[in-house]
C-alpha cells in the first residue's frame, strides 16, 4: 500500500519540504507521497491524532510546534529530549509515536560536506540562544567541537544557555564584535536578515580573521547581509541550505533506512534560490 507523510506547521505553505522528499521518493522507486498539512497552535493535539489515525506513517514538524508537540509523543530519543524540540516523528509498527531531532546534526553534516573537514574546529561563536541555538551547539559538542562561546540580543539567554555545555561561555553581542577576530568558525542562528524584507545584521562580522568558517542558517535570502560583510572580509560562508537538505536527508533515512542524493537536491534548491 502506499505510504504517505507530511510535514506539519503554520505558516506551511512556504516549506521546501513536499518537494524535496517526493523527489526523494521517485529518485529511489518508493511508493509513498508528502504532504504540506497547515496546523495551528490550538489545532496540533487533534492534527496528530488525526494523522494517527489516517494512517500516516511519519512527519516532520516546524514552526512552531517543534517543542509543543512533546506531550502528544509516545517516546523520544536522547536528542529531542536534550533539545526539547522534535522536527521527526516516526510512527512504530505498533503505532508508537518516536519523536527525534534531526535539526543539530544536519548542520553539522553540511558543515563537513562542504569545508571536507576531518578535523573539528575551536573557538565556535553561536549567535542566538533559541532552540535553532541549542540543536546545533549540542550536535557540535557532539561531534567534538568547541569550546563554544554564545552571544544574543539577550545576553542572560545565550549565559543560560552555556551553563549547559561543559565549556561554554557567554558574550554580549558588543564583546562579541571585539573579540571576533579569535573565532574559527561562526554560526549565525537568529532570525535576523531572513527574506529580503527584513535585512540587517545581528552584529557586525567584518573583523573576523580570514579563513574563519561563517554559516548563517538562513536560506532565503540565499545570502544574508550577515554572510556578505563576512564573505567580503574573507571569511569562508555557508548558507543554510546544507542545513535544510541533510536534517531532510536524515529524517528520510529514519523512514525508509535510505540515504538519498542530498548534492544534487543542495545544487538544485541553490539553483532555483540563487
Ligand atoms: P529558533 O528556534 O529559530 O532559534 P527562537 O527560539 O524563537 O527561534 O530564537 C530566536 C533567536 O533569534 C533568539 O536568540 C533571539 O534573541 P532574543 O533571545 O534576544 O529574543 C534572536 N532574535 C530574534 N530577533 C532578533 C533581532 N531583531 N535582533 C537580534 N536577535 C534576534
Amino acid at each position: 500500500m502506499k505510504k504517505w507523510y507530511a510535514v506539519i506547521g503554520d505558516p506551511i505553505a512556504q516549506s521546501m519540504s513536499p518537494e524535496m522528499h517526493e523527489a526523494w521518493f521517485r529518485e529511489n522507486q518508493i511508493n509513498a507521497s508528502y504532504i504540506p498539512v497547515h496546523v495551528k497552535a490550538d489545532e496540533l493535539e487533534a492534527a496528530v491524532s488525526s494523522l494517527k489515525r489516517l494512517g500516516c506513517s511519519g512527519w516532520n514538524v516546524t514552526v512552531p510546534h517543534k517543542t509543543a508537540i512533546i506531550p502528544f509523543i509516545d517516546k523520544l530519543d536522547e536528542t529531542a529530549s536534550r533539545m526539547n524540540a522534535v522536527n521527526t516523528v516516526k510512527v512504530l509498527e505498533d503505532g508508537t509515536l518516536y519523536g527525534m531531532n534531526t535539526d543539530g546534526q544536519g548542520f553539522v553534516r553540511s558543515l563537513q560536506e562542504v569545508y571536507a573537514l576531518g578535523e573539528t574546529i575551536g573557538n565556535v561563536l553561536v549567535i542566538g540562544a533559541g532552540g535553532a541555538a541549542s540543536g546545533i551547539s549540542f550536535a557540535l559538542e557532539d561531534a567534538g567541537f568547541g569550546p563554544i562561546t554564545f552571544t544574543n540580543r539577550t545576553f542572560e539567554k545565550a549565559l543560560q544557555l552555556s551553563g549547559g555545555f561543559s565549556s561554554g561561555s557567554a558574550l554580549s553581542f558588543k564583546d562579541a564584535e571585539s573579540a571576533i577576530g579569535k573565532f574559527e568558525l561562526i554560526v549565525q542562528t537568529t532570525s535576523v536578515g531572513m527574506n529580503y524584507a527584513r535585512s540587517g545584521i545581528p552584529l557586525d562580522p567584518s573583523g573576523i580573521t580570514e579563513g574563519t568558517i561563517v554559516a548563517d542558517i538562513i536560506y532565503n535570502p540565499f545570502e544574508t547581509d550577515f554572510l556578505r560583510i563576512a564573505r567580503e572580509s574573507g571569511g569562508k560562508t555557508l548558507n543554510g541550505i546544507g542545513m535544510f537538505v541533510h536534517q531532510g536527508a536524515l529524517s528520510f533515512e529514519l523512514w525508509t533506512g535510505i540515504t538519498p542524493d542530498t548534492r544534487k537536491m543542495i545544487q538544485s534548491i541553490s539553483t532555483k534560490l540563487g
